[in-house]
């Protein structure tokens, strides 16, 4: 089983940078292509689909209709989230969708190490998520065979959600478990001012999802997140 590789086809944008990633679920459905648009202009180069079924977290949101409808509008990579009881017998659906990258829950796979393989052949990146009561240990197995690990900051299923501080600790755990070549994603009450405290952490790659769309001015919003996380860093002397 091939570990954490990072290739020239991959979509993921390799480790070493820190990127925002605008979260699907808070924008205005009606249209969608236009919001994607908007903050693909803002210079963003991923955007996030949470994928909800109801039952691993107690929200529906959509499937892979949504995700193939918007690939043709898009040149970002498309992040998908599978919130979802069993992410297995979706994968095929969400590739053909035109998914770059792949996120499954460990609370929801027996052998997560077939599924990072099952995502590779498939030729897209893979990512394992774990919810805020989910302790590291459970992936020590699989992260290192992932292009990028999700520590939920908020528990799953609802945007415009608090941001749990008590993940900040977990964050720093992840990183050192994973070193700097593995991308560390957070998602739920990231902010202009959580922002700077997870980079600080470790994590490079901030899902956002009511601190962009629910802004009048898109563009200005993720501005203002760079802006944070560049003072903060410089702070620190480490290049955005
Ligand atoms: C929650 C989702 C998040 C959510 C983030 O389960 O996974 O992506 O949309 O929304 P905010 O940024 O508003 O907390």
């Amino acid at each position: 089983m091939r570990d954490c590789r990072w290739s020239s086809d991959m979509r993921l944008p390799k480790a070493g940078t820190v990127e925002i990633v605008p979260s699907v679920l808070a924008a205005d459905f009606g249209r969608l292509a236009a919001e994607v648009a908007e903050v693909e202009a803002a210079g963003v180069r991923m955007i996030q689909f949470d994928i909800m079924d109801g039952h691993f977290v107690p929200n529906i949101s959509f499937g892979p209709p949504v995700v193939a409808a918007m690939r043709p509008h898009s040149l970002l990579t498309f992040d998908v989230q599978l919130m979802i009881s069993n992410p297995r017998q979706y994968l095929d659906a969400f590739v053909e969708a035109g998914a770059d990258h792949i996120t499954f829950h460990i609370e929801t796979e027996d052998e997560p190490l077939e599924l990072v393989e099952e995502l590779h052949k498939a030729g897209v990146t893979a990512g394992v998520a774990l919810n805020p009561e989910t302790d590291v240990l459970r992936i020590v197995n699989v992260a290192p065979y992932c292009e990028m690990v999700l520590v939920m900051t908020v528990h799953p299923g609802f945007g415009g959600q608090e941001f749990i501080p008590e993940m900040a600790e977990k964050i720093r755990r992840v990183r050192d478990l994973v070193g700097p070549a593995t991308r560390i994603q957070v998602d739920g009450g990231i902010s202009v001012e959580t922002a700077p405290i997870v980079v600080s952490c470790g994590a490079d790659t901030l899902v956002a999802g009511s601190a962009i769309f629910s802004a009048k001015d898109r563009h200005a919003a993720i501005e203002d997140m760079r802006e944070a996380i560049a003072s903060a860093q410089s702070s620190w002397s480490v290049s955005v």
